[in-house]
């Protein structure tokens, strides 16, 4: 039976259709897609969406894509309804915890603002520190909002540490790492359960080479 896989585009997408060659997938279609959104491989019995990391859980809740890639942090903020079953260890970064050096949160008395795009990752941090925040939730360029003064400290993404860098904010902490995880819609896994662990082998045989070249 066909498997429908949802992609979340932009940042991720490079290094998951580099895994999914290394399978030895036909994704051509995939390199050279112009405008379009849903692509044929030309080799497995598969099929392709590009879609937004939000919308990528969503599909596969639905089981309109019976399996997805999508960053843990996308996976930490949104739905549940899934099955989490393979770290692709791609798109490595972490979750952390940001101010200007001066301002430092963790020794502020009294309730702290945060800056973040993901409210409930902040939310979750700073509960079991038994700190009380208040979240103000961005939607891009999160570092901005400690240098303007609209808050005390974010809670980013950091992948190389250049934007921070560049804005003059340092790392308190980290939240927690990050990576692509490879996620399955529930029914998907009984229904076509051999082509989802077929692909989970595949995938996962390109998991333990590209960690044998890293060494
Ligand atoms: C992410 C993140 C940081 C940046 C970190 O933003 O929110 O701003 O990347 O990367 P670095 O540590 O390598 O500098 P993104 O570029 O996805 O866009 P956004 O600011 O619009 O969210």
């Amino acid at each position: 039976m066909m498997l429908s896989m949802a992609l979340t585009k932009g940042r991720l997408e490079k290094n998951t259709v580099a895994m999914l060659d290394e399978c030895g997938y036909g994704t051509e279609a995939l390199k050279n897609k112009g405008r379009a959104l849903v692509f044929k491989d030309t080799k497995k019995d598969l099929e392709y969406f590009l879609v937004k990391a939000n919308d990528c859980i969503t599909y596969v809740e639905h089981g309109v894509a019976d399996v997805g890639v999508v960053g843990k942090d996308t996976l930490l903020e949104g739905g549940k309804d899934y099955y989490e079953l393979l770290d692709l260890e791609i798109g490595k970064c972490r979750f952390i915890v940001a101010s200007l050096p001066q301002n430092d949160l963790f020794n502020k008395t009294g309730q702290i603002k945060i800056g973040t795009k993901y409210p409930k990752v902040a939310r979750d941090y700073f509960l079991q520190r038994g700190m009380d925040v208040e979240i103000i939730k961005i939607d891009g360029s999160v570092e901005l909002s400690p240098l303007l003064g609209l808050c005390d400290g974010i809670v980013d993404i950091m992948e190389t540490g250049t934007t921070l860098r560049e804005n003059g904010l340092v790392v308190l902490d980290t939240v927690c790492p990050i990576s692509a995880r490879l996620i399955v819609n529930k029914a998907s896994f009984r229904l076509k359960r051999q082509e989802v662990l077929d692909l989970i082998a595949d995938l996962e045989s390109v998991v333990m080479k590209n960690a044998e070249t890293d060494q």
